[in-house]
């Protein structure tokens, strides 16, 4: 088996799909494995430790010619096809339900496309849930910046100069990142709440040292599946901010993760709450690529109205490139453990998490959602 490792081209992207370890661990395997010159640079991979792993180091071009295998963490591009082999697979967070006509193209050009974001959450599978480590690095990452931007110190201070009070933390939607934003406010010393629309993560924010808020929404939620929320109505997110505001208006940081699988984010601060919020509050909105939880939220800036910090960063994963790439590299590993049998690569379509985020296959869309998501597009308005 080949497997390629290119260079991300993603504006600001700063991590490797497979660092040098686990080249070594897939050499061992069996496989061959070609790296793009520079391809880890921004991760700390240099070339030398990748040669040193067992793999070679080439042109772009070289290492993706007669690929079997193409391990990225976001795609390649449409135009770049051609330069692949036809029965190449390529893996990676290729945004198929955002992207589902240059899903559409790759697949026309008879590549098979495996996306990482659909790995399903069963447990055999959470060696290889990129979203998951991502996510933990997100949640982790957005208090640092949140410490960074506020005009106070998280920690309780017992100073000769006077005593400083611990800065109280508001984490709102407790998922992976949610979890990991509040273990990492914690250490920080911060009084952390944590609230979530499920209320059974209650356990899991109280075992990391937080409390968990329960709001009295005075309806019904629509219950979600796998683990995951699902959208409400826009009267539970109008009951959901006005109660939200409440706690809102007395806290010191806001981070806000909240989700619903291939849907907008909620809305849940608008501006109604945000002109709560009192001068130096500071938020971080982790959903700000999916639409922001908060009205004040500008992708990929920080903007100040009235006091008021909003963070919205984008791909936080990649501003901690050595760690993401690692655990990216280990799903990576993982991963490609699965679609190795009998000595070779085969994408067997009867294994659950391979049906799961098969997206193309055999020069069709073959991922049923992305189907759907294509068709919708298609239809006239
Ligand atoms: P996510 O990124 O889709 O959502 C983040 C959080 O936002 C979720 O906890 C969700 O309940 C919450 N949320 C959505 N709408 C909200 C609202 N209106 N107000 C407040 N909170 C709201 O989810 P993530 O973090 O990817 O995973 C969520 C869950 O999936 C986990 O808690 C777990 O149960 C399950 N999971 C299972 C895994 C496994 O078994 N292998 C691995 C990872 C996750």
């Amino acid at each position: 088996m080949k497997v390629a490792v290119p260079r991300e081209t993603r504006t600001g992207e700063r991590r490797v799909a497979l660092v040098p370890k686990d080249v070594a661990a897939l050499c061992k395997k069996g496989a061959e494995v070609a790296v793009e010159a520079g391809a880890g640079e921004s991760a700390l991979c240099e070339d030398s430790s990748y040669a040193g792993s067992g793999a070679s180091v080439s042109t772009r071009r070289q290492a993706l010619a007669d690929a079997d295998l193409v391990l990225t963490v976001n795609g390649i591009s449409v135009e770049e096809a051609p330069n692949l082999n036809t029965s190449a697979t390529v893996v990676g967070f290729l945004g198929p339900m955002d992207n589902p006509s240059q899903m559409q193209a790759l697949a026309v050009e008879g590549l098979s496309l495996l996306a990482v974001e659909l790995i399903p959450r069963i447990t055999r599978a959470q060696a290889m849930d990129t979203l998951s480590s991502m996510a933990m690095i997100a949640g982790y990452k957005a208090v640092i910046l949140a410490a960074q931007h506020a005009p106070s110190l998280f920690p309780l201070m017992m100073t000769a100069a006077g005593t400083l009070t611990p800065a109280r933390v508001f984490v709102i939607g407790a998922g992976v990142a949610g979890l990991q934003a509040i273990a990492t406010a914690r250490r920080l010393g911060a009084l952390v709440e944590g609230y979530d629309i499920r209320p059974e993560v209650k356990e899991q924010v109280e075992s990391l040292g937080a409390s968990f808020v329960e709001l009295d929404i005075g309806m019904e939620r629509v219950t979600g599946t796998g683990g995951y929320a699902a959208e409400q109505s826009k009267e539970y997110y109008r009951r959901q901010q006005e109660a939200l505001g409440e706690h809102l208006s007395r806290v010191d940081v806001i981070i806000t993760t909240a989700a619903v699988p291939g849907r907008r984010a909620p809305m849940l601060l608008p501006t109604e709450i945000t002109d709560r919020l009192r001068p130096g509050t500071v938020v971080v909105d982790l959903a700000a690529e999916r639409g922001g939880n908060c009205s004040l939220t500008v992708p990929g800036e920080v903007v100040v109205t009235n006091g008021v910090t909003v963070d919205g960063p984008v791909n936080l994963p990649s501003s901690v490139p050595a760690h993401a790439s690692q655990m990216y590299s280990k799903n990576m590993l993982n991963l490609v453990s699965l679609l190795l049998k009998d000595g070779g690569f085969q994408l067997d379509t009867e294994d659950e998490i391979v049906r799961g985020a098969l997206v193309a296959h055999g020069g069709r869309i073959v991922h049923p959602a992305v189907k759907d998501a294509i068709a919708k597009r298609a239809a006239p308005a």
